[in-house]
């Protein structure tokens, strides 16, 4: 079925003959189909297109099809011999403990066999766990376990890079098989302060000790102090603590619609909030409500009423969607999910002086771009605006705990009284100590500076990158997005195979956000890696 193993690729076969071509095109897909047993084909079956061409283009490209072949026919085999053993198995199960590494292969030295590149080894591991070959993995038994039990119990509501991260510290992941990789996705911008950072490692583990969760049923003695921080580094009276984002947003949205028909006079029910397309809030109803996104919508309607969106940007097409019924414009000040899209010079300025004209309050969702990500405290900042309603997130819980806010002047907070708005866990003692340190760590180490600086030599040394796969390289501080010719996907695995995890945010944008603590060293490393993934991709016939 696979062909000869030991047949070596012929002339023919390299020439570019439509008949060697078909022929190279069936083994591929053979090849795939041997992969796809041997590490699990419902991990496979997702990326089998992009593994299929990958095979396809490296296999012209490096002259490794009978290797390949070879390799496949082994893992074919070793299928075969368990075949039997796994039928009562339910068949969504990748077949377990079987990885190439486990047999010598057939050929003779594994490098031979599925690269011509040396094996990456385990930077902390004695021994070499996995191979890897642009856009194919063989994993870790270990890997290829928590993989499947993930998939098999995990609803697959994410399409995660297939690392299994077991260790982090500061800019650094470590894989289970000890593999180390830069983490330019900061948990979504939620790591701002590092991975593991001892002084809220210290609160957490000092707090979990005493007190964790009260609910707000009681008080209890670290909230206050928290608050009393956390307005004060925001610039508001008061806040409403809440624990993720979404759920911030949601803060906002209610009080927003509450001063509509208390303070606005709007008639009830007939509240509308501008947003903007491609925004991204989160994933309640009320979220994807307001969402202009088609996949983050199909299948989950009847939606919210009440959100009008605009183009980003677009300065008319606001001014035209803002009506006597209008309570709220929610903007994100750099839209993150939507691309890190950077509105216009000024154009934050002149959303908070439209919504000061006509009588709208501006809400900023800052839940990524907040706590130095850009380069300033909030990205509202670099124009000096001031929104009515702040949301925060994320990076407030130091890595730790999900902990967000809603933030308002005392007029606006006024309006909520007991039993209008809550949350069991928000505030909670232990939530309450971590942001507290969080922030600390912030203020401190002056993470928005740095992040300002290490931001500028990125997209400096980014935009001086001359290839084709390159459209745009934009964003501020360490919330850089770059548009390609290319699905972001494939650089996104290039640049895994490197040591540097980065994803897309839009098929065709990848989005660079390392915690706000990485040194010169670690930007150098990605700088070199980015180029070194750019140029090999870029070979790619
Ligand atoms: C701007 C913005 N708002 C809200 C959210 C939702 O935050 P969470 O996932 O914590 O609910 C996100 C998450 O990515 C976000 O980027």
């Amino acid at each position: 079925m696979l062909g000869d193993p030991g047949r070596q690729h012929s002339t023919e076969r390299e020439s570019g003959d439509p008949h060697a071509l078909a022929e190279l095109a069936r083994d591929c897909d053979v090849i795939v189909d041997g992969f796809a047993k041997l590490v699990g084909v419902q991990t496979f079956q997702r990326r089998r297109k992009t593994v299929g061409m990958t095979v396809v283009r490296e296999a012209r490209r490096k002259h490794v099809i009978s290797a390949i072949v070879e390799v496949a026919g082994e893992a074919l085999e070793l299928h075969g011999t368990r075949a039997h053993a796994v039928k009562e198995q339910d068949r969504t199960l990748p077949p377990r403990r079987m990885h190439v590494r486990d047999r010598p292969p057939r050929g003779g030295d594994a490098r031979m066999v599925a690269s011509d590149k040396p094996l990456e080894t385990a930077e902390e591991g004695s021994q070499v766990k996995f191979l890897k070959s642009d856009g194919v993995y063989l994993l870790s038994d270990r890997a290829r376990d928590l993989i499947a039990d993930e998939e098999r119990y995990g609803a697959a509501n994410y399409a995660p890079l297939d690392v299994v991260v077991e260790r982090a510290e500061g800019v650094w992941l470590w894989d289970v098989s000890g593999k180390r990789y830069l983490d330019c996705i900061s948990a979504y911008s939620a790591v701002n302060v590092g991975h593991c950072h001892p002084r809220v490692y210290a609160a957490l583990v000092e707090q979990g000790q005493r007190v964790t969760l009260t609910s707000r049923a009681l008080r209890n003695d670290r909230m206050p102090g928290f608050l009393e921080k956390l307005t004060r580094i925001c610039g508001y009276d008061k806040a409403v603590p809440m624990n993720t984002g979404v759920e911030a947003v949601e803060t906002a949205i209610k009080l927003a619609r509450r001063w509509g028909y208390a303070a606005k006079g709007i008639a009830e029910n007939r509240a509308e909030i501008v947003v903007f397309q491609n925004n991204f809030h989160g994933r309640t109803m009320s979220a994807v409500s307001a969402s202009t996104t088609p996949e983050y919508r199909a299948g989950f309607g009847p939606f919210l009423p009440g959100f009008v969106a605009v183009p980003f940007g677009d300065m008319d097409a606001l001014k035209d969607a803002i009506t006597a019924e209008t309570c709220a414009v929610l903007i994100e000040p750099i839209q993150g999910e939507g691309g890190v899209n950077v509105p216009p010079e000024g154009y934050l300025r002149r959303v908070r002086e439209l919504c000061d004209e006509r009588n709208v309050l501006l809400l900023a969702d800052e839940v990524q771009t907040g706590f130095g990500r850009t380069g300033d405290m909030f990205a509202c900042g670099h124009e000096g605006v001031r929104p009515d309603v702040l949301i925060v997130g994320k990076a407030l819980g130091g890595g730790y705990y999900p902990v967000s806010a809603a933030l308002a002047d005392d007029e606006l907070m006024g309006l909520f009284g007991p039993g209008d708005h809550g949350s069991t866990f928000g505030g909670n003692p232990l939530a309450s100590a971590v942001a507290d340190a969080a922030l600390d760590v912030i203020v401190s180490e002056d993470l928005a500076a740095r992040s300002q600086r290490a931001g500028a030599a990125i997209l400096r040394a980014l935009r001086a990158i001359e290839s084709p796969l390159i459209a745009e390289v934009r964003g501020r501080g360490l919330l850089i997005g770059i548009a390609l010719t290319i699905p972001a996907h494939d650089l996104s695995e290039a640049l895994l195979e490197r040591g540097v995890a980065a994803k897309d945010t839009r098929p065709d944008v990848l989005r660079i956000a390392p915690p706000l603590v990485i040194d010169d060293a670690a930007v150098a490393y990605f700088l070199e890696r980015f180029a070194d993934a750019v140029a090999a991709v870029g070979r790619r016939p």
